[in-house]
């Protein structure tokens, strides 16, 4: 199958790009915009295959997009290029509204060209979602494919708005779609703006780690290379017109996974003086906004696509802090050249 991926040198995108040209032998077009979060490097190995094509482009771009749909002729689309920062759409929403609500109505409006004039009659386009656009569990139940929308943020809103726009085009246009809503993703290539590789690389330095308000918010956490195995699954077979739960039941709170990752350095790195890195915590001023606890019933997926989660919250963690270690040249370079670590989404000046 030919899979136009978008945003496949962002975190989740590149680890897709993987999964289908190494591990399922499908060719891929590649459309990112290379935005401050892309990393093309992490598409080693998959980049110098003969099925994987690049085009540089910004979903933004309505005329280039048609272009690029017209010359390649996709089987099916992975829809994925987005603002994904909480922090980062409390100081500039803008380019939030812009990519996850203009970017994915653009790509409806070309998927809806295309399946009008050739597209294959089991084309399909899968939307990556994330839970937040449910909002804020309390301290019981768990999110699955009916719950009521209740976006808090900026990025979950237009991540909302990107869902239901994709839910009327199938609906009115006919376009067939599959919503994806997904756990919080963590694992090799992530960008350093959120919580575990941020808390990683500071604990390597011994540089302070910055937990948010009471470190009570509960996330439920996925390897990326498991959430590869998931989408990659609906693609394949998931049913159009429905949405999947993408989760693993590892929930955790921020305290508790900060101090998981320095359990992890403590064990690998025993003569550092950072020891013991939890020394490191601070608790700091609390995001505006901040969700309590997200957490998701992955059954669909498990019961309907045979999907389920092979690494355990102690492999993945493990495996995550280990390609930290080995990684330090790109993260080094991440922080000097994109991004220095420091905290965002406090900010209170004017819009922009
Ligand atoms: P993040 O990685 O930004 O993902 P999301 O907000 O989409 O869940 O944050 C995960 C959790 O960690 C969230 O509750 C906010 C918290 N957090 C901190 O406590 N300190 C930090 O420096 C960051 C980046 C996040």
């Amino acid at each position: 199958m030919k899979i136009l991926v978008t945003g496949g040198c962002g975190f989740i995108g590149s680890a897709l790009v993987r999964q289908l040209v190494l591990h399922e032998g499908h060719q891929v077009v590649n459309v990112d915009a290379l935005t401050y979060a892309a990393n093309p490097q992490a598409l080693e190995g998959a980049a110098e295959s003969e099925a994987y094509v690049f085009e540089q482009a910004n979903i933004c771009d309505l005329g280039v997009l048609k272009e690029i749909f017209a010359r390649h002729r996709p089987d099916a689309v992975a829809h994925l290029a987005a603002e994904s920062h909480v922090d980062r759409s409390i100081d500039a929403p803008a380019a939030f509204i812009q990519t996850n609500l203009v970017g994915t109505y653009n790509v409806l409006e070309v998927t809806r060209d295309w399946q009008a004039n050739g597209a294959p009659a089991d084309f399909r386009l899968l939307h990556m979602s994330t839970d937040e656009v449910f909002g804020s569990l309390g301290r019981e139940g768990r999110f699955d494919e009916h719950s009521r929308y209740d976006p808090s943020s900026a990025y979950s809103a237009t991540k909302a708005g990107g869902d239901h726009l994709v839910t009327a085009w199938r609906r009115t246009f006919g376009v067939p779609s599959i919503i994806v809503n997904m756990c919080n993703a963590f694992g090799p290539w992530q960008f350093p703006e959120k919580l575990i590789p941020l808390m990683i690389m500071n604990a390597i330095d011994g540089k302070e780690l910055p937990i948010y308000g009471s470190g009570r918010n509960v996330r439920e956490w996925i390897y990326v290379e498991d959430t590869a195995r998931a989408l990659a699954a609906v693609l394949a077979s998931g049913t159009v017109g429905d949405s999947y739960m993408i989760g693993t039941g590892v929930e955790r709170d921020n305290v508790e996974t900060v101090r998981a990752i320095c359990a992890v350095l403590d064990r690998l790195l025993p003569d550092t003086p950072h020891q013991p890195h939890d020394g490191l915590i601070r608790f700091v001023d609390d995001r505006p906004g901040h969700d309590g606890r997200y957490a998701v019933d992955h059954g669909k997926i498990e019961r309907e696509l045979k999907w389920s989660p092979v690494e355990t919250a102690a492999t993945a963690m493990e495996k995550t802090v280990q390609w930290y270690l080995d990684h330090q040249p790109w993260w080094r370079a991440v922080k000097t050249e994109r991004y220095d670590g420091r905290r965002l989404g406090m900010t209170e000046g004017p819009p922009q």
